[in-house]
């Protein structure tokens, strides 16, 4: 079966839907904590992955195609992005919409806030997974500066989704 990003965005999206699903018939109220516990452990995970991989792009800029470094760099980058930052992105989106259902938050401000950044920060996510592809083709065609100004967002995105979801301001 062929295995293009489409297939795999697709097989990730049913197998998302199919955990939140199952989630949401098997567990109750009573483990809201322990769910919390667990999003914010995915949370460190895929932040650490996003704040990481644009730093990476930057020293990979200045490798020289086809070097022994640049080549370490694809390695690097593919781990990453496949060991971690996918499967983190998952688990955060899964248990943080179950914590929403569970909580009866879906109505409140806040958390209408903290979707909308959340989705950026997923579109960041999809930006950099496709970037990993680019270097690892060697068709990376943007200077060290834009990824400098790219490892600026999901920084500033985690400040507002933070500030949203602790303070509840609306
Ligand atoms: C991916 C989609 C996400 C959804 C649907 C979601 C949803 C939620 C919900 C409903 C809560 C429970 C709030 C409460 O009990 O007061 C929560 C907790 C939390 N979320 Fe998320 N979240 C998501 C992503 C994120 C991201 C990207 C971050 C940080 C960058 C984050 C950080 C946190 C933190 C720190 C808490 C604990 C807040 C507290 O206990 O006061 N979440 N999330």
């Amino acid at each position: 079966m062929p295995s293009t990003p489409m297939v795999r965005a697709l097989v990730s999206l049913g197998v998302t839907g199919l955990v939140v699903a199952g989630l949401f018939v098997l567990i109750g109220p009573q483990y809201y904590n322990w769910i919390k516990a667990l999003h914010v452990i995915a949370i460190i995970s895929w932040m650490a992955g996003m704040l990481y991989l644009p730093r990476l792009f930057i020293y990979h800029c200045s490798a020289e195609k086809g070097s022994v470094q640049s080549e370490t760099f694809k390695v690097m980058e593919r781990r990453l992005l496949r060991a971690i930052i996918n499967p983190a992105m998952i688990v955060s989106w899964v248990l943080g919409l179950w914590l929403a259902w569970s909580g009866g938050w879906v109505g409140a401000g806040w958390f209408h806030g903290k979707l909308a950044m959340a989705l950026a920060l997923s579109a960041v996510h999809g930006y950099l997974s496709a970037s990993v592809r680019a270097f690892a083709e060697d068709r990376n065609t943007k200077p060290t500066r834009h990824w400098r100004i790219v490892n600026e967002i999901p920084t500033l995105l985690m400040i507002g989704i933070v500030v949203l979801v602790v303070v509840k301001p609306f």
